[in-house]
């Protein structure tokens, strides 16, 4: 039926109307990259544009879509995108932070909530999620992704496809958009837009598997990424887009680039103009144009010399109208402007309910010496720093239809969830950053940083801390500081907030850090130096809440750090999957591969926190000490809350495959399970192997397993595992 309205619709098409399909136009409601086009509302009438980006609300949607429907010769309807990153209007936590809960379900949820209230509000599409890997915390868009691990980043890709997109387009769902294809996470120097030159086996082997699991999650659609790889720029790599999605992974949904991107091909220097530029990037498989105007511009141009077949043309056409035809718009345009809905759901209170408990899910204990944390519900608490009574960082980059007055503060939160028994006072203490690149850079994104007199905030910080019991600092950086267009080249704590931290710690009192930030963040003197950290990311609309209730114990913290926090700058890149290396750091070997100046490992390693209860596992148990390809493998460990508290643990499986016909990782995740021990209980916890767990890309780029010795290790993160051995045979 699908493929007969197209067809029928495509054959009533002009070339001309055919182009408009695949152009796509910025509205002037927000602005996510550098350009806008004027006078896109006489385009649409004129049947020139096939999507919108960065328009919604029903009433704004309804009014552009009727110069779509009303005023066009085939009445085709727009297809409105946006980035619903972590939330439409009730904000979660960043998708960083999300992948810090490692619960799958509940990141689902995040995307199915952020879908129901984008879809009332007017919005078909999301540009999310992006399922970039990523291993230098420099780059902003870090904060975007989730960490560092391929199969962890696979699963959870699928889990937001599956959230955002529902069951069916129903119109309470949005269709997802799989980004940046390919490689963004790994451009030199973490510098945002710069280019990537990565090997063939880490395209297969670390960058391209959560696309692909996207791909058989049904996704709708995929965004280009900026960066060229080996002098190829995504926009115009027909080997990625055209060979590998389209054709060797049967993708049937449409391709769009990146904001501009095919113009920027120009820069590059891949072609010499702009028409051409039209050309690599249609030849290649993309099927939209955002922003560029280039198909608008040049391709009837281009068909006419022969440089661009309809015929390709017409491939991409059908993709688009496919979508829009997915998404019931054909038979209701308006279908997703409903008034009704966008009333009563967005921002209800069921929402903002499960914006709390994801926001509890996803944070970090990095340090609790001496049970510092849980704090008491009495005596006084001063909480210093210039992230603790701020609600616009809280609610984080990419949260462009999220209002940060409706967000709750810290402050407001702790004085909440603490009650009348705690004094609770607030000083500033210092800016968040007093750097002038830094601040400058920020203002100029809508004059976000306060800056006042660094010296008077120290001293009243100082007043204040003095006549309290503990100190809860809440430092770290503001939301424009990551993201997008957010790279920075040191990843400590602004220089304003470590001179407070410095004058903090000097008074002797307990002091629990409070980070919120978008990237790992290099903390070995905050390690060194304070007996309590909790990384909360920014956790969105009900931050303040969610965070007060881990401070006061009504919420044991679970989360798993899905990035590893480097020592220093220096160590980066730090993974937890990398190679032993001819030369392993040995400290009675000069010739081998450490530092001079610090350990190889990061201070925090992936799949790391603490719970304010504390775990035991035992050695794992193999039911088999050889399999054969078709065999199950069953590794079962008992875990114990032996602590004080009833609480979660995330309970780790990593492989390593001993000898391989190319080296292999010292350790893969492969499996893990989130548990629940009340305090005192025991627990079996089972996991099953299969040879697709052993596979990987052969000396040929065979995806296959090799027969030999394997290692499983099970435990609480990536560094402290226990581990068991078994073989494989043919
Ligand atoms: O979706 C984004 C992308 O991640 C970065 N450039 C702009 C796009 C649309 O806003």
């Amino acid at each position: 039926k699908m493929d007969q309205f197209v067809s029928n619709l495509m054959g009533k098409m002009t070339l001309d109307e055919k182009i408009g399909q695949l152009t796509q136009y910025t509205s002037d409601m927000a602005l996510t990259g550098p350009s806008i086009r004027a006078g896109y509302k006489e385009d649409i009438q004129k049947g020139m544009v096939g999507s919108i980006f960065n328009a919604y609300t029903p009433a704004y949607t309804r009014q552009l879509q009727e110069m779509a429907v009303k005023n066009t010769r085939l009445h085709i309807p727009l297809i409105f995108g946006y980035d619903v990153i972590h939330g439409h209007k009730t904000i979660f936590p960043i998708p960083l932070g999300e992948s810090s809960s490692w619960d799958l379900a509940a990141m689902e949820k995040s995307a199915h909530i952020a879908a129901a209230e984008a879809s009332a509000d007017g919005l078909h599409w999301t540009f999310a999620p992006m399922v970039d890997i990523a291993r230098d915390p420099r780059w902003g868009r870090v904060a975007e992704g989730a960490g560092e691990d391929v199969w962890l980043g696979s699963q959870i890709a699928k889990a937001r496809v599956k959230g955002f997109q529902g069951a069916s387009f129903d119109g309470t769902t949005v269709m997802a958009c799989t980004k940046h294809y390919a490689g963004y996470g790994f451009i030199q120097g973490g510098r945002d837009y710069n280019v990537v030159d990565v090997s063939n086996r880490t395209l297969w082997e670390t960058i391209l598997p959560p696309f692909k699991a996207t791909v058989d999650a049904g996704v709708g659609s995929f965004m280009t990424s900026f960066n060229e790889i080996a002098g190829v720029p995504s926009t115009a790599n027909k080997w990625l887009v055209d060979d590998v999605l389209k054709k060797q992974w049967n993708y049937k949904g449409f391709v769009v680039t990146d904001y501009t991107a095919i113009n920027e091909m120009v820069n590059h220097g891949n072609v010499a103009n702009e028409k051409e530029a039209g050309e690599a990037a249609i030849n290649a498989g993309i099927d939209m144009d955002m922003q560029g105007s280039v198909f608008a511009h040049y391709l009837k141009q281009s068909v006419s010399e022969g440089k661009v077949k309809v015929q390709t043309i017409d491939e991409a056409v059908r993709r688009v109208l496919e979508a829009k035809y997915k998404l019931g718009l054909f038979a209701d345009p308006y279908k997703y402007c409903n008034e009704e809905r966008a009333k009563t759901e967005i921002m209800s209170a069921a929402n903002l309910n499960d914006a709390r408990d994801i926001a509890r899910k996803s944070f970090v204990l990095l340090k609790n010496y001496q049970q510092v944390l849980p704090l008491k519900k009495s005596g006084s608490i001063a909480l210093i720093g210039p992230l603790g009574d701020d609600k616009r960082d809280m609610i984080g980059n990419w949260s462009g239809a999220g209002d940060w007055h409706k967000a709750v503060g810290l402050l407001e939160g702790m004085k909440a969830v603490a009650g009348p028994g705690v004094e609770i006072t607030y000083a500033k203490g210092a800016n968040i950053a007093d750097n002038k690149s830094i601040v400058d850079q920020m203002n100029s994104q809508g004059g976000e940083l306060v800056n006042d007199d660094p010296d008077a905030l120290l001293k009243q910080a100082m007043d204040v801390a003095r006549k309290a019991d503990v100190i809860v600092m809440a430092v770290g950086e503001s939301q424009g500081m990551t993201g997008e267009a957010a790279s920075r080249s040191d990843i400590s704590i602004p220089e304003s907030q470590q001179r407070l931290m410095r004058e903090i710690y000097t008074l002797g009192k307990p002091v629990v850090l409070v980070l919120m930030n978008g990237r790992p963040l290099t903390l070995t003197w905050e390690d060194a130096h304070f007996p309590a950290i909790l990384e909360t990311w920014f956790a969105g609309t009900e931050a303040g809440n969610a965070i007060a209730d881990v401070l006061f114990g009504n919420y044991n913290p679970a989360g798993k750090l899905t990035v590893s926090f480097p020592r220093s700058l220096g160590q980066i890149p730090v993974y937890y999957d990398m190679k032993k290396t001819g030369r392993p750091a040995d400290p009675n070997n000069k010739y081998s591969s450490k530092y001079l100046d610090i350990a190889n490992d990061p201070l925090y390693p992936f799949g790391y926190g603490l719970s304010y209860t504390s775990f035991t596992y035992t050695q794992p148990v193999l039911d088999k000490k050889t399999i054969k390809t078709t065999d199950k493998l069953n590794v079962s460990v008992t875990v114990t809350n032996n602590g004080n508290y009833d609480g979660e643990e995330v309970v780790q499986l990593y492989i390593r495959d001993v000898v391989g016909s190319v080296t292999r990782p010292m350790k893969q995740l492969r499996n893990f399970q989130k548990v629940f021990l009340r305090k005192g209980e025991s627990k079996e916890i089972k996991f099953t192997l299969t040879n697709d767990d052993l596979k990987f890309y052969d000396a040929n780029m065979k995806y296959t397993s090799e027969p030999g010795d394997f290692k499983v290790f099970v435990g609480t993160n990536s560094r402290d595992t226990q581990e068991a051995d078994f073989k494989l045979t043919l």
